[in-house]
């Protein structure tokens, strides 16, 4: 009985990472092909305009940014690849937000990002990939940061609640509207021009490979409330 319940479990699973792994393939196919079909254009137009200095200035503006968009996506997709092969070992999860934090130092600086950190968990022990969840807290401290171009708060806290360890990390930024919260997970969705929107999807499988989970709450103008948990085993 046992045996087969983890057969179909395994079944499971499996279906859910063909499934998920045949979106981004479309996702990507579809992200993709847009900034070759421009970049293609402006090749097929290149000796009939090249005198135009109009065409000339638009070429060269938009092929690097479309070719940039395609090397972002590119290595989140890198990154993606890797989120299965967990290397789970005792990690201190204040260590993780420092490293992630210290990346980011100087751009809190120019954009004028007071930083308050409240570490109050008294066990921040948690088992997990460290690798992986430094990338997690990248993802989502650098959304928090793109979501304040002109400058505010992001306040990092950690706490133990109930039976289990949260990171809050909340930003003074643009916030979300309602009716998108429930997208932000999904690949390829983004709001901004130079997203890739494999930013929280990234983070999404990885807390899951990690025994975490993730809530995003938001309010317009206001600013963004993520939440990581991991609930204690119980004993
Ligand atoms: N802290 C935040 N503040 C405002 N919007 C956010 C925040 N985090 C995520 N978002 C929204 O979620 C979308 C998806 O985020 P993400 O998956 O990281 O992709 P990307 O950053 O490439 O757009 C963003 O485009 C943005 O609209
Ligand atoms: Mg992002």
């Amino acid at each position: 009985k046992e045996r087969e319940r983890l057969l179909l479990e395994m079944e499971l699973q499996r279906s859910e990472r063909l499934k998920t792994v045949s979106t981004l393939a479309a996702g990507m196919a579809h992200e993709i092909k847009n900034p070759l079909t421009s970049i293609k254009t402006f090749v097929e137009y290149i000796d009939e305009k090249y005198q135009d200095p109009g065409f000339r200035a638009k070429f060269k503006n938009i092929v690097p940014k479309e070719v940039d968009k395609i090397a972002n996506i590119i290595d989140q997709l890198l990154d993606y690849s890797k989120v299965d092969r967990v290397n789970l070992k005792t990690t201190d999860i204040h260590r993780i937000l420092d490293y992630a934090i210290d990346l980011y130092n100087n751009e809190f600086l120019k954009k004028h990002i007071k930083l308050i950190k409240s570490y109050n968990a008294l066990h921040p022990l948690i088992e997990c990939d460290e690798n992986q969840m430094k990338q997690a807290f990248i993802n989502i401290v650098l959304n928090s940061i793109e979501a304040m171009p002109n400058g505010g708060e992001l306040a990092i806290k950690t706490g133990d609640i109930n039976n289990a360890l949260e990171i809050s990390i909340q930003d003074t930024g643009s916030g979300i509207t309602k009716d998108k919260l429930e997208r932000l997970f999904d690949p390829f969705y983004t709001t901004k021009e130079k997203g890739t929107g494999l930013g929280l999807f990234i983070v999404h499988q990885i807390l899951q490979n990690n025994k975490g989970r993730i809530a995003i709450d938001s309010e317009v103008n206001k600013g963004t409330t993520v939440k990581v948990i991991f609930e204690k085993e119980a004993g």
